[in-house]
């Protein structure tokens, strides 16, 4: 079945009993009160196999999945990593990280709002659009990162353009953070919503990057806009490299 993670998921299998949730039961009564998007809302989130599956296996989202799908792909994870999750609330991708790698790895979450602490993960709350909060998640890793993954994401308006503009922003800055905190070799992922400007991160991404993808798990809600871009192979940093060339040049 689609929906299945594979068999050699990181996570595939496991019955996580701490955390066991039931679905949320909402009466008609209630039903009638919410706004109609709400529930729709409600009724796709009770029909939802990440949802269910989620809530069996004890992660907090079913983004969870996004992030065991993009791995099962892309082999991400690696033993010793450090890593950065932008974006991380309410934390089911360090959940994720946690499962496969636990100690082996150092992992630094942050996110605007707060998340319930997990093992092993630094946090760090704050707004990554502020200078303040990107210096201070810089500051966790003065030698570099092996991961930057950005789930980052706007609140939706509903209005297709305003709801890519708003992501594509969030997206620029995970590159702009991932291209000073990166160690050679390093790799880039980022979410954003779908709507022309991607092509032109792209083209940035591929003077950085060896290799460059776009890529929609098969997780990720079908008539959602939402698209990854993840990017292996970080080149350095070529205004460090340009200059060092430079220097070269001056020396001969
Ligand atoms: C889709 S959720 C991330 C889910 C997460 N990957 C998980 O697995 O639990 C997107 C997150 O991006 C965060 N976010 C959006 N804009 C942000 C910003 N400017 N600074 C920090 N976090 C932001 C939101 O607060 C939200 O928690």
């Amino acid at each position: 079945m689609v929906h299945n993670r594979k068999s050699d998921s990181i996570v595939a299998g496991r019955k996580r009993t701490s955390g066991k949730k039931k679905l949320t039961k909402y009466s008609t009564k209630t039903e009638k009160k919410l706004k109609h998007s709400s529930q729709l809302y409600l009724k796709r989130q009770a029909k939802d196999v990440y949802v269910q599956m989620a809530l069996r296996e004890g992660f907090r989202s079913r983004a969870a999945y996004k992030l065991v799908h993009l791995n099962d792909e892309f082999k991400l994870l690696k033993k010793g990593m450090s890593i950065v999750d932008l974006g991380c609330a309410p934390g089911s991708w360090l959940e994720v990280i946690n499962e496969e790698l636990g100690k082996n790895c150092t992992v630094i979450g942050t996110d605007k709002i707060e998340i319930e602490p997990i093992e092993n993960v630094n946090f760090v709350q704050g707004d990554f659009t502020t200078q303040e909060t990107f210096d201070e998640v810089m500051g966790h890793c003065p030698r570099g990162v092996d991961l930057v993954l950005s789930d980052m994401a706007p609140e939706t308006t509903g209005h297709r353009e305003t709801d890519h503009i708003r992501s594509m922003m969030l997206a620029n800055i995970a590159i702009d953070f991932a291209l000073k905190a990166l160690k050679p070799g390093g790799t880039f992922v980022a979410k954003f919503f779908q709507g022309g400007e991607e092509q032109e991160m792209r083209t940035r991404l591929r003077e950085h990057f060896d290799k460059v993808k776009f890529t929609k798990p098969e997780s990720s809600r079908r008539e959602s806009k939402e698209m990854f871009i993840i990017c292996f192979g970080f080149k350095g940093d070529l205004t460090k490299n340009a200059n060092k060339v430079q220097n070269e040049i001056k020396d001969i």
